[in-house]
């Protein structure tokens, strides 16, 4: 179900997970293809984009998208630091997704009223990001860790809290994952191929996106 959220304005991470079923996750290394790709994925149904902080363009990424496409709502993966933090939120991150967790990444979300969406594989960091406040969490990497049967084993303690889980998840075994009451919504590459990526095939990524923005949820 898309959120209403108005121009600018910064979504909680219940609202990231709940407007379409699959988060993106974007490794883009090249700026000029920042803007088309972000077109295509909304084009699609898909606007909450995770750009990875993985390359050197990332955060020049991240801004020319917040700048241009508003219609997606761009946040930041891969983040690692409350340096990280710092740096998505002032290129025009909106919501911000971490590999794993820490205290300093909780606190430095918390002062800039960013979204986050910490990385856990384990109850003792599931215990410490609720710790802080966070309960809308990304299980990381979800098919090494466990997979769905990890999800369901974890519905009995931490039934309050609602996963994204993301690493491996594919086309072929998202709808398993959606299909759990624990789970609100996936990450995942596979809306970003490497060849349609290299080619600009933006209208392959639209069709991508469409079909993920389809998939039926829990
Ligand atoms: C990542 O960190 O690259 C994400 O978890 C995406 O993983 P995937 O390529 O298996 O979808």
């Amino acid at each position: 179900m898309a959120v209403n959220l108005g121009a600018g304005e910064k979504p909680t991470a219940l609202e990231v997970m709940q407007d379409a079923p699959v988060i993106p996750v974007i490794v883009l290394h090249d700026v000029a293809q920042a803007v088309p790709l972000a077109r295509a994925l909304v084009a699609g149904g898909i606007r909450m984009l995770e750009v990875t902080l993985r390359t050197k363009v990332a955060l020049a990424c991240i801004e020319k998208i917040a700048r241009e496409v508003p219609q997606a709502v761009v946040g930041a993966g891969t983040v690692r630091s409350p340096a990280d933090v710092q740096a998505a939120a002032m290129a025009g991150a909106r919501f911000a997704v971490s590999p794993g967790y820490t205290h300093a990444i909780g606190k430095a979300c918390h002062e800039l009223a960013l979204a986050l969406l910490p990385g856990v594989a384990t109850g003792s960091e599931i215990l410490a990001a609720q710790e802080d406040g966070y309960g809308e969490l990304k299980f990381f990497p979800a098919m090494q860790a466990g997979g769905p049967a990890m999800l369901k084993a974890w519905h009995g303690p931490f039934g309050d809290v609602k996963f994204c889980p993301t690493g491996g998840v594919t086309p072929g075994n998202a709808a398993e994952f959606l299909a759990l009451p624990n789970v609100a919504c996936v990450g995942g590459s596979w809306l970003t191929p490497a060849d349609a990526m290299a080619q600009g095939d933006w209208a392959r990524i639209t069709q991508l996106a469409a079909e993920a923005a389809r998939l039926p949820r829990a």
